[in-house]
Order: C-alpha cells, then sequence, then structure tokens
C-alpha cells in the first residue's frame, strides 16, 4: 500500500473507531492542504466512463446534479458540454477546494449530504452522476444513500452510477473502497428503468470496474 492509501486508511480507521464513520472525508482533503497528490481518486480530469456516456449518447444538456462530487472534475466536464450542475459533497473542504479549481458560472457548488438530500432536489435532475460515493461508505450507510438517488432523477432524466464491481461476493473486502455486487448495483435504479450495465477491465488494472445507468420512462 503506497503512502496515499495509508493516510487514506487511517483517517478511515480512525473515524470508524470513533463511530463517526463518514468523517474521514472532510479530514483527508483538510489534510491534503490543497494538495490533490493525498486524494487517491482525483486524477484531474473526468472519469472515462462517464465521458464515453456522454459521447455515445449525445444528450441536450439539461440541468445535472453531481453527487460526492470530489474536487469537481466531472461537474465541469458536464458545465463545459453546456449542463446547469449542482454539484455537492459532504466535505466543505472539498466544496471550497473544487470552487476555487472550477469557478464556472453553470456550476452550483454545495455542501450536502446524499443521506439527507435537500428536498428542492426531488425530480429536478435530467442526469444524476454518483461515482465512487457508494463503495466507499460502509453498508448501513450505502443502503439509506443509494435509495436517495432515483427520486432525485427528472421524469426524462437519467441516473449513471460509476464504481467497482465485486466479481466474488463471498470474498470480504477489507474497505473502503468496497467493490459492490452486481445484486445491489441493480438495486440502485429502484423504480427506474435500465438501460445500461457495462463492466470494464482497464489496462494494467486488476479491478473491474462497471457503469450502471436508468432512465425515468
Ligand atoms: C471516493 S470519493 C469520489 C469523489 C468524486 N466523485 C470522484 O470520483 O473524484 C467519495 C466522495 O463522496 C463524498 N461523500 C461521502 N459520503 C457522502 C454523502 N453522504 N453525501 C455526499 N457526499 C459524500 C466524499 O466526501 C468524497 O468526496
Amino acid at each position: 500500500m503506497d503512502e496515499v492509501r495509508r493516510r487514506l486508511r487511517s483517517f478511515s480507521d480512525a473515524a470508524a473507531t470513533e463511530g463517526k464513520f463518514l468523517d474521514w472525508f472532510e479530514r483527508l482533503y483538510e489534510h491534503a492542504d490543497s494538495n490533490p497528490v493525498w486524494i487517491p481518486w482525483s486524477k484531474g480530469e473526468p472519469h472515462p466512463m462517464l465521458v464515453d456516456w456522454m459521447e455515445n449518447t449525445n444528450r441536450s444538456p439539461g440541468t445535472a446534479l453531481v453527487v460526492g462530487c470530489g474536487l469537481g472534475e466531472d461537474a465541469m466536464y458536464l458545465a463545459e458540454l453546456g449542463w446547469k450542475v449542482t454539484a455537492f459533497d459532504i466535505a466543505p473542504t472539498a466544496v471550497q477546494w473544487a470552487s476555487n479549481r472550477y469557478p464556472h458560472e453553470d456550476i452550483n457548488w454545495v455542501v450536502g449530504d446524499l443521506l439527507q438530500p435537500n428536498k428542492e432536489w426531488e425530480k429536478a435532475f435530467d442526469f444524476v452522476l454518483e461515482v465512487h460515493i457508494l463503495q466507499a461508505i460502509p453498508e448501513e450507510f450505502r443502503i439509506p444513500a443509494s435509495r436517495n438517488l432515483s427520486p432525485l432523477v427528472s421524469p426524462s432524466g437519467q441516473l449513471v452510477c460509476i464504481g467497482r464491481l465485486s466479481i466474488d461476493d463471498s470474498v470480504q473486502q477489507e474497505g473502503p473502497p468496497w467493490p459492490l455486487s452486481e445484486k445491489f448495483i441493480s438495486s440502485i435504479g429502484n423504480d427506474l428503468k435500465s438501460i445500461d450495465f457495462t463492466p470494464v477491465q482497464f489496462e494494467g488494472e486488476e479491478t473491474i470496474r462497471y457503469r450502471a445507468v436508468w432512465k425515468n420512462e
């Protein structure tokens, strides 16, 4: 495990010991002190599976919600495509950092919690994006958080989730992150209609990743 992962684990283990399971994100961003090298998920560019989806579906821009936006690369990508973006994260330091990095007039940066989404977000977004949040939080939070995604999708909207796929559920993974089972992933869409499930293994990686997409009828 490299130093970045070791630091992540020490923060997540300490937060778990204190029973504050979601606090380590803020601590990690704070300690990074504006140096993205300490944020292992931040690659400085949008997720390639998001880019692939947008390029192959060519949707007209509307309203987009980026859940757990981190340092904001996906939000910025969508804004540049013409979407009116709301990007939120539970960690105030991440939101401040992302808004300094990408001060785009069509991005509304918000501190928020997927476990208690803003009431006015209900059915408000033509595109709801979740990348690597559900896999980063323990199951007792993951399940209720996952149920809060589909109600945010507008009547003609889509929900896109991207993360790590577990190929053998009998193996107990030491997370975070915790790769997700196909059964759990399929439950995220809830009452939406599934239109894509793509597993991918990128060159040089052992991890299998997935993209799952649903639409409202
Ligand atoms: C693994 S990071 C991924 C960040 C970003 N989506 C990316 O791909 O670069 C998970 C993010 O989810 C945020 N997060 C965790 N729990 C959350 C919650 N309940 N509501 C909103 N954001 C949350 C964390 O602060 C962190 O920025």
